[in-house]
This record gives structure tokens, sequence and C-alpha cells, in this order.
């Protein structure tokens, strides 16, 4: 058993439709880039494997997999409790993150139809495919009575600007540590059917072959950058020094974030029958190994201290969390939040100091 906080009851906006969680830095952001650069990518050094991969995307294979068959069909009011509030939690940080990817690869596709219409293409179909994704995990959240107005999500988030190169570090990790989450959960419940108490895992092998998808698209633009011969049109190339401390930090936020996430929901993955420790490391570990298909470099996940480090990222959130709750006044609780603020950033800190693994002698062998 792993310590978490209990989920608070969802608020409502009004009559089934759930106040989204408050942003933090934890929850999904909404992107938006520089668009402009993104149409000026110069995709010629790696333009056959990108027309493959948008190939597949339009044969949309996945078409007629998101159908809400019979079993969804009934009242789900037994799933009650802690069970119930952390399904929800879990169902709504889906759905956000799922409708973040929409929105972002709508934009981009709206914005580059003009200028690079193979690019736009492939992100109207990977908009398609969130929007199916976020779609499904909004009405499952109905069946729960408590669905996302998806509309004022859209008005009313914060976007944040991340120049092009970053974007696609960022949606590749978040694609592949995406296919990791689902394809574990779902080889779980085929192991043990008795935990599946909602249909919805059923589908995530197939929904996770989209995300597998996606992130190859972006391992296609991560190799343009590293590959253009016509390095000035290009935001940067990958593999300077810059490129490789960023992509070092970025695997390093994605981790710690799903390290705190999934330590605060323990009691959703206790409810499933995962043992969340087990699942977050085999999580990191699977996309850090296959990150090594597309970064120069990898995180050293073996490291003694890794995962003790991470953890204890998760141990003064929850001392966070835990402060945020109490009834003191406010100038007290921002003095007690500053040792495990300090806390978080020096662990964080002593992880982006352990030495890399450096991917290039072995790209192509690793998964
Ligand atoms: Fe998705
Ligand atoms: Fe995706």
């Amino acid at each position: 058993m792993v310590d978490s906080v209990a989920t608070p009851e969802p608020q409502l906006l009004k009559p089934g439709i759930k106040v989204p969680v408050a942003e933090t830095l934890l929850t999904p952001r909404f992107y938006t880039t520089d668009f402009d650069a993104v149409a000026k990518l110069d995709i010629s050094a790696n333009e056959t494997e990108i027309r493959a991969i948008v190939e597949e995307l339009r044969a949309d294979y996945n078409r007629h997999h998101f159908v809400r068959d019979d079993e969804f069909k009934q009242s789900w009011d037994h799933i009650t409790g802690e069970k119930r509030r952390a399904f929800i939690d879990f169902l709504e940080r889906s759905c956000t993150s799922e409708f973040s990817g929409f929105l972002l690869f709508k934009e981009l596709s709206r914005r580059l139809k003009k200028n690079n219409p193979l690019l736009s293409e492939a992100f109207e179909y990977m908009a398609r495919d969130e929007a199916r994704h976020a779609g499904f995990l909004n009405k499952s959240m109905a069946d729960l009575k408590v669905s996302l107005d998806l509309n004022f999500l859209t008005k009313n988030r914060t976007y944040t600007f991340f120049p092009p190169e970053w974007v696609i570090y960022t949606v590749y990790l978040s694609e592949k540590i995406g296919y990791w989450r689902y394809i574990l959960i779902n080889q779980h419940m085929q192991e043990h059917p008795e935990y599946q108490f909602y249909p919805l895992f059923r589908k995530f092998e197939s929904w996770c072959q989209d995300e597998n998808r996606h992130g190859d698209f972006f391992k296609a633009l991560l190799q343009c950058l590293s590959t253009s011969r016509s390095a000035s049109t290009q935001p940067k190339l990958w593999k300077n020094w810059q490129a490789k401390l960023w992509m070092r930090f970025f695997l390093l936020t994605v981790f710690v974030t799903h390290t705190i996430t999934v330590f605060e929901r323990a009691s959703f993955y206790e409810a499933i029958g995962i043992h969340p420790r087990k699942y977050n490391n085999r999580v990191i570990q699977e996309t850090n190994n296959t990150s090594a298909r597309a970064f120069p470099l990898i995180l050293n996940t073996n490291h003694p201290e890794f995962f003790w480090r991470l953890e204890q990222c998760s141990e003064n959130n929850l001392k966070l969390a835990g402060i945020q709750k109490s009834n003191l006044p406010r100038f007290v609780k921002f003095l007690q939040k500053i040792p495990p603020i300090l806390a978080i950033i020096w662990h964080m800190l002593q992880l982006y100091l352990i030495k890399p693994i450096d991917t290039e002698a072995t790209r192509g062998t690793v998964l």
C-alpha cells in the first residue's frame, strides 16, 4: 500500500458538468507554438518515412473501434466511494490530456494547410484520433454523471507557448508514455479480468496503437531536425548541447510528473489491482527505453538513486497537498510549503545531474 491523498468529491459547474480540476504544474497543459516556424520545417530528409506514417493515419485502422457497445449500457451507481472519485479523476486527467492534443493538432492542421499540406494532413488525422479518445473518456465520465464541458475548457484554460522543437520533444514523450500507460493497464486486465470493473479498459489495446503511431510521427519529425541538410531553416539542430540538455529536462519532468500523479492516485491503481510503484517504474523504464530510438540520450533509470529520488519528489508533493488542505492561515501555509518545494527542486536537480546514457551507438536496436 502506497500513501496517497483522498480524492476530493467532484464539484459541479452545472448539473452533470464537472468543474475542471484547478490548473497546476501537474495538470495536463494546453499548448500553442510558432505555427509559421512549423510550416517552414524542412522535412525533405525524412519525407519517405513521414509519407508512410501519413498513409497509415489515413487508413484509419481504428475507425470502428470507438463504439460504446452494449456492455456500457447499464447503471454504474455501484462504483462508489474513493474508487468512484479516483476513477473520475483518472478519466478527467486522461480526457484533458487527449483534448489538449486535439486542440494543438487541429490548430496545426489549420495553420499549415497552405504552406505544408503533408504535415497539415498528418495533424488532421491525429486531431481526429485525439477527438475520439477525449470524447470516449468524456462519455465514460458521463456514465459516472460528471462530464467535462470541453468548450468551456477550450476557452478558459491557459495556453502555454512552446517553441516547435519543445513541442516535438514533449508531444513525442507524451504519446509514448501514453502508449505504455494504456498497454500495461490492458495487459494487466487481460491477465486479471476480475479487476475489469468498467469496459473502457478493454478498448486500450487498439487505442494505444493510435498513440504509438502519433509518437512515431513525432519521432520522424525529430529525425528531420537531426538530419536536415539546410540547418538554417530548422528551428534548432537537435544534437547540439542545448538540445541534449532540453531532452534530459523533458524526460525528467515527464517522469517526475508521472511518479507524482501515480502516487497521488494510488487508490485508483490499487482498485484495479495494479501496484502503483511497480506500474510507475515499468512505465518509466519502457518509455525511457523507447525514447532511445528517437533521442541521442536517455536517462539512467538503473542508477541506484533514480527511482528513490523520483519518489522523494512524490513524498514532498503529498506533504504540499496536506498543507494545502489544512485550515492554517495562508501565510503559515506559504511558509510551510517552502521546505517541500525546495526538497522537490533539490531531488530533481540531483536526478538531472545523473549521467545520461548515450544512445547514438544503440539507435535502431533498442525498443
Ligand atoms: Fe490519444
Ligand atoms: Fe495521441
